[in-house]
């Protein structure tokens, strides 16, 4: 069992959008028993009296024109008590990454990647939040995710 944590700011749009994609490609490979799937964010701004905001509309969208459901997903924080309960951190841009280091204190065990470093552009997942641009992340996140399976499939 492989457990993997999708991470990025506000855990409304990307990262969700990286749980649910990874799930659906997990799910059509026959593996959904070999994986542990979650997502968080860095940051509380979508958490509100401690309850998280559900994924942003657009995003929701964007993955249901796929065929992806996200029903029942809200916002949650990533905790340094996640450490230990999963393999892979898996965040959006170099901000996330500066991020997950602080919450989970360094990474002396190496799980932490950049989603984009399992494809040949690499960089950053651009935050949709900001551009607007929802098919760009699925597009990008998409490939990510492929070739992150890829990997683990190796
Ligand atoms: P995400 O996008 O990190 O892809 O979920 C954002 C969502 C909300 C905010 C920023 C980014 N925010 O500032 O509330």
């Amino acid at each position: 069992m492989k457990r993997i944590m999708f991470v990025c700011l506000g855990n409304i749009c990307r990262s969700p959008m990286a749980e649910f994609i990874f799930r659906d490609m997990v799910k059509q490979k026959g593996l959904e028993n070999e994986f542990f799937i979650a997502s968080s964010a860095t940051s509380t701004d979508e958490i509100i009296g401690g309850i998280g905001n559900p994924v942003y509309p657009p995003a929701k969208r964007e993955l249901l024109s796929h065929g992806i459901s996200c029903e029942g997903k809200r916002a949650v924080q990533l905790k340094w008590e996640d450490y230990e309960k999963y393999d892979l951190f898996v965040g959006m841009d170099s901000s996330n990454i500066r991020n997950m280091h602080i919450i989970l204190k360094g990474d002396k065990q190496g799980k932490i990647r950049k989603l984009m470093d399992y494809t040949s552009r690499r960089g950053d997942v651009a935050d949709p939040w900001f551009t607007e641009r929802f098919d760009i992340a699925y597009r990008d996140i998409y490939d990510g995710c492929e070739g992150l399976l890829k990997a683990l499939l190796k």
